[in-house]
């Protein structure tokens, strides 16, 4: 099955309508799904656990489709964790054939990336997959960069605290290169270093299966979204389940928009508070006493600013590298 359905499911009525209804309050821009249960559906359902998987990537492209349709416009779902690779080599060669199969169809869909404007991003320690796999992601990835109308994130690889983990470690080069100062760590600087940084906070997760945990999926990225817990299994997701899910966070959606309202003040007080130490710090060192301290202040956050932004340029031209001369060794392959 394709990616993105060429031909669009018919929608009866009953849909049309709900969506219209849902349409009348606010619709999560983007949604994360843990797509948990592949393997239980195969034994409910008598089939081999690779078709389980199988149906589980049927169920993502369809779901894609419902979310598009009603207006999500970015979508991020948990493909493959680092955990799976502890699960039988059948199992994970079989994760990786599904992988192969569906970007190679993926690179093979271009005209249908480029109709429906999808960027695709593959976010996770990618340098722990096969490499004519990590070709193949960055070849598509690299292809549909400066798509603007929907994105889709596949966390491939992945575990959030893994990628905390990278983030921090690109923080200290920063520091030990002196691109930046070890005051100018903050939560705004580590979510620019995170996989996600080119992407809104999730409003919304969904969780199928019926467990009710994170897994290690983006724990930080979460902390204000919406979860919805699902019982049904991931290949047995419908229209109404994703439905359900949107007015669960339409009914929370005054509270949650309270706590990043309020979030976003604390965040820009403590940024104050820090430019402001710093000043002092400084002024302490050197004779500043001429200059008022609030001028200080602001030209001390100017600088931070413009360091910040060299520093995340150099973060992004690192990863951007990477995925440029893959996705060329990958071409020439080809040719
Ligand atoms: C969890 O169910 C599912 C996975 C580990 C794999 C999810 C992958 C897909 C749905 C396909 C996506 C593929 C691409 C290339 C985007 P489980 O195996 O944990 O099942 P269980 O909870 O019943 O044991
Ligand atoms: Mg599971």
């Amino acid at each position: 099955m394709s990616w993105f359905p060429e031909k669009k499911s018919g929608q009866s009525w009953v849909h049309r309508v709900c969506q219209r209804i849902l349409r009348t309050g606010p619709i999560p821009r983007h949604v994360a799904f843990i797509m948990d249960g592949n393997r239980r559906f195969a034994v409910k359902n008598h089939i081999e656990r690779a078709e389980g998987h199988f149906k589980g990537f049927d169920k993502l492209s369809e779901t894609l489709e419902w979310c598009l349709d009603i207006g999500i416009t970015e979508v991020t779902v948990y493909a493959f964790s680092i955990e799976n690779f502890k699960r039988s080599k059948d199992e994970v060669d079989c994760l990786m054939e599904l992988a192969r199969q569906k970007f190679t169809r993926l690179m093979q869909e271009k005209e249908l990336i480029q109709k429906h404007q999808v960027c695709v991003r593959v976010l996770g320690n990618l340098t722990l997959l096969p490499l004519d796999i990590q070709q193949q992601i960055a070849e598509c990835v690299h292809f549909s960069k400066d798509n603007k109308r929907a994105v889709l994130n596949v966390c491939f690889a992945y575990t959030s605290r893994d990628e905390i983990c990278a983030a921090m470690r690109e923080m200290a080069e920063g520091v030990q290169l002196g691109l930046i100062k070890e005051s100018d760590i903050s939560e705004d600087l580590m979510e620019k270093c995170l996989f996600t940084s080119q992407s809104p906070n999730p409003d919304l997760l969904i969780r199928t299966s019926g467990e009710v945990r994170l897994s290690d999926f983006l724990l930080w990225q979460t902390s204000y979204s919406c979860l919805s817990f699902v019982d049904v299994l991931w290949p047995e997701f419908s229209i109404w389940h994703l439905y359900g899910a949107i007015l669960h966070y339409q009914r929370n959606y005054p509270v949650i928009k309270r706590a990043i309202e309020s979030d976003l003040c604390d965040r820009e007080r403590k940024q104050r508070e820090s430019d402001y130490n710093c000043v002092l710090s400084e002024c302490e060192s050197t004779d500043q006493s001429k200059n008022s301290v609030s001028d200080l202040v602001l030209q001390y956050a100017k600088h931070r600013e413009a360091r910040i932004e060299q520093f995340v340029h150099h973060v992004n031209s690192k990863r951007l590298r990477y995925f440029e001369e893959l996705a060329s060794r990958h071409k020439t392959v080809h040719v």
